[in-house]
């Protein structure tokens, strides 16, 4: 570039800025005045509680309890969990259910306890309702695990929508998780946290609350057991938690303390007791099971804001095939749009994308789109035509099209929260189909829109359909994305039967599972950012969203060599393993950071490639039992209270315990291991959990540990399926699961089960089958034998 070029460069992008920031200045007071007309502000309100018991009615499952003031239903279904809705609220319309609600569980009835109040008395729990409306959820052993005080509305004189309030108590010992993808976790603190999806329009760190996806979703760990709670609400409000306080066998605990006010929307709510392997169970066969990802995207994806042309694209693949770096799918961001604009190509800088597709393909490395929801406001944009035809974008409380400001300028939002726009928007994904991208990403559908002052989103008072019911933003706000999702996903469907839909969302909300997975959005570029990464990852799992990784090496800034190898070495052992970066930031090849870094990456690289057989068995188990693939370290053990507070390691799968370098300028780290013998992967070394160990953590490699007695399915040199077989301890059995899968498609494969035992000084490893034990399927290679 020359001077002059240089000069005039910076004139357009500044003239383009300034523009663009008028924009958002008329934008953000275009949406004060539809607010301040179209939505009633705060008058005099009614307070209200259910006041108390006058009749009860039983129904199946459950029945109906009737106060002076409210009325609640309370329904035990058959997968055991509960449900609950206050003022006759039923489960259903929900956007978070998947398909029907399940039926009622005939075995239970409501009857009369002995402090006056009701219960229905469960198999799995027992839900006591008191004479003026706390409702308690205890284990059929009879011990509390949360306590819901009778609720609150205000509502406004003039009549309109009522806000509530819900204060719940749970056990002295018990910790929170969940609330959706949040930066500090994943153990929430004491604090309040706001429900209401949001783009922070910075790069955020841990302390950046709330961030793009927020769930009104709670799992709660306590010595008694695990309960997931659900408040199916999608209006925004605030959830503030404290932990409860033992009082060191005083007798004087303090219990936890939730609570929770919504600015609207039905006070109903789900509860789930159990495991938390049970719990995620029936919370997947409420909400949907996980989608399962095409075996591609369980490799790596490299990504950045920015590429700017196919040269460079092919440059960068050159890169990772020159250096013998295994790579699975480029994604293009907004740069490859014509100006911006969802489903364009800019040709003059990517005049061949589907050639270039093509050629990636046969080396084996996929193209992934961005998919922004915004349409830039112009006739001649051909969506925008076709959406105006059909009618489609969001309009205002008169009817009129509600402009927002995102990359392309000014623009128009289609309301996903209607079938025939879903339909629309599903059937555009063929032009992307057409240009040879295998896989989308959703970005900037909070929604987003650029605003100088307030929020950076719709007005409030936008209308939606709402599935036909009719409502405001209010309510569809935190379900945009989900839809945007459910769109998407379905109109792949339709394209391309045959293959396994690949959608990754930044926004979102309970149930975006069904439609695929998340991942961290503009995480900051530093060792905060880096663990909140872990958080957000950790934290969603547990809500049901098994498929989500971090921008590797946060998305703004250049990461020192060693933070990006840090972070390079955790997301191997994440679903999503994508590198990716903002325009204006620094470079994320592997090979940018200097040789050791570069072989460092690679071992990551190499060793994520041979566990693929490993995470195509996790993405298929989370399908079939909505077990996350990464889980915290309590899982398999919720009453180890040391487990509990730690957050700086994770399981992956049954089978693997991996603890990531957070700190800067740490060469060993302290791990904090669950019950059992664990050898560490790389030198064989045993260890005894439970208890705390201290591991050698080198700029190599951060610490993996296996569980004896393991069975890891890998890919062995040769490319074929190979099984790894962590030696269980003397005396001891273990064993593990393998679903070998076509890589795409919808053929339903088995599940291997192979079980690992000692005869004598002779270690078996056994097929389990129908017709007994068998022969494995696949070489075993069996390690940490030396050791024994
Ligand atoms: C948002 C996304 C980011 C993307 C950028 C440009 O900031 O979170 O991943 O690169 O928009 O599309």
């Amino acid at each position: 570039m020359n001077g002059r070029d240089l000069v005039r460069s910076i004139k357009t992008v500044s003239s383009a800025g300034a523009a663009q920031g008028l924009r958002t200045v008329r934008a953000a007071w275009r949406t004060r005045r539809a607010d301040a007309t179209a939505l009633p502000s705060r008058g005099a309100e009614r307070a209200r509680v259910p006041g108390s018991v006058q009749e009860v009615e039983t129904a199946p499952g459950g029945g109906i309890i009737r106060f002076s003031r409210s009325e609640l239903r309370v329904m035990v279904a058959v997968n055991g969990a509960v449900f609950w809705g206050w003022d006759g609220a039923s489960p259903e319309p929900s956007y978070a259910l998947a398909g029907r609600c399940p039926e009622p569980d005939p075995r239970a009835f409501l009857e009369p306890d002995k402090e006056g109040g009701w219960r229905v008395v469960a198999e799995r729990v027992t839900v006591a309702v008191s004479r003026h409306g706390a409702v308690e959820v205890r284990t059929p052993g009879g011990v509390t695990l949360r306590r819901d005080l009778p609720p609150r509305w205000w509502e406004p004189v003039g009549g309109g929508t009522a806000r509530w309030m819900q204060r719940s108590e749970v056990a002295a010992d018990a910790r929170f998780f969940g609330l959706g993808g949040r930066g500090s976790g994943p153990r929430l603190r004491d604090g309040t946290y706001r429900m209401w999806n949001t783009d922070p329009g910075h790069a955020f760190g841990p302390g950046d609350d709330p961030l793009y996806i927020t769930m009104p979703v709670q799992l709660v760990v306590a010595d008694a057991a695990t309960h997931l709670v659900f408040r199916d609400t999608s209006w925004a409000g605030t959830v503030t938690l404290r932990e409860g306080e033992e009082g060191a066998g005083s007798g004087h605990d303090r219990a936890g303390t939730s609570e929770l006010r919504m600015e609207g929307g039905p006070l109903r709510c789900w509860v789930v007791v159990g495991t938390p392997a049970r719990v995620l169970l029936v919370w997947a066969s409420l909400t949907g099971a996980p989608a399962l990802p095409p075996a591609w995207a369980l490799g790596h994806h490299h990504a950045r804001w920015g590429f700017g042309s196919e040269q460079e694209v092919r440059r960068i693949v050159s890169g990772y095939q020159e250096r013998g770096l295994p790579l699975d799918a480029v994604h293009l961001d907004i740069d490859h749009y014509d100006e911006h604009q969802v489903f364009t190509v800019d040709h003059e800088r990517f005049p061949k994308l589907p050639l270039l597709a093509k050629e990636l393909r046969q080396d084996g490395i996929r193209l992934v789109s961005i998919i922004d929801p915004a349409v830039k406001a112009a006739e001649g944009n051909t969506v925008y035509d076709s959406g105006m035809t059909e009618d489609v974008f969001v309009r205002d409380a008169a009817g009129r099209l509600v402009r927002g400001v995102v990359w392309p300028g000014e623009a128009v939002f289609p309301d996903f929260t209607h079938a025939p726009v879903r339909e629309w928007w599903g059937r555009l994904y063929e032009e992307r189909l057409a240009q040879g991208f295998s896989g989308f990403w959703h970005d900037m559908n909070e929604p987003t829109s650029f605003a100088a002052f307030g929020e950076s989103t719709l007005p409030r008072s936008a209308r939606h359909a709402l599935e036909g019911r009719g409502g405001d933003h209010r309510e569809a706000h935190n379900v945009y994305a989900l839809c945007m999702a459910r769109a998407g996903y379905e109109g792949l469907r339709e394209l391309a039967p045959e293959e396994r839909p690949f959608v990754f969302s930044r926004s979102g909300w309970v149930g975006m599972q069904r439609y695929g997975g998340t991942w961290s959005g503009d995480v900051a570029t530093g060792w905060p950012g880096l663990r909140a990464s872990l958080s957000l990852v950790l934290g969603l799992g547990l809500c049901g969203v098994p498929y989500s990784g971090p921008d590797v090496g946060g998305f703004d800034g250049s990461p020192s060599p060693e933070l990006y190898l840090r972070w390079f070495q955790l997301g191997a052992y994440l679903p999503l393993f994508r590198t990716h970066a903002s325009l204006r930031a620094g470079r994320r090849e592997p090979w940018e950071f200097g040789a050791e870094v570069l072989e460092h990456a690679r071992v990551a690289l190499v060793e994520r490639r041979r566990l693929l057989p490993y995470f195509v068995t996790l993405a298929h188990l989370a399908r079939r039992t909505g077990a996350p693939y990464v889980r915290p370290l309590w899982w398999s053990a919720p009453e180890d209270r040391t487990l509990r507070d730690c957050e700086d390691a994770f399981l992956l799968g049954d089978c693997l315990l991996v603890a990531p370098v957070l700190d800067q300028g740490a060469d060993r780290r302290a791990v904090q291991l669950p019950r059992g013998r664990w050898y560490d992967t790389v030198t064989e070394q045993v260890y005894e959990g439970p208890g705390q160990v201290v591991l050698d953590a080198p700029l190599s490699r951060i610490p993996v540990l296996a569980r004896a007695g393991a069975v890891v399915p890998v890919r062995g040199d040769d490319g074929a399926l190979e099984l790894e077989v962590w030696a269980p301890a003397p005396g001891r059995t273990g064993g593990g699961l393998v679903v070998r899968d076509a890589g795409d498609g919808w053929d339903e494969p088995e599940l291997e089960r192979y079980v690992t035992r000692w005869t004598g000084q002779r270690l078996v490893v056994e097929r389990e089958g129908e017709g007994g034990t068998g022969e494995p399927r696949h070489p075993v290679r069996v390690r940490g034998l030396g050791k024994v």
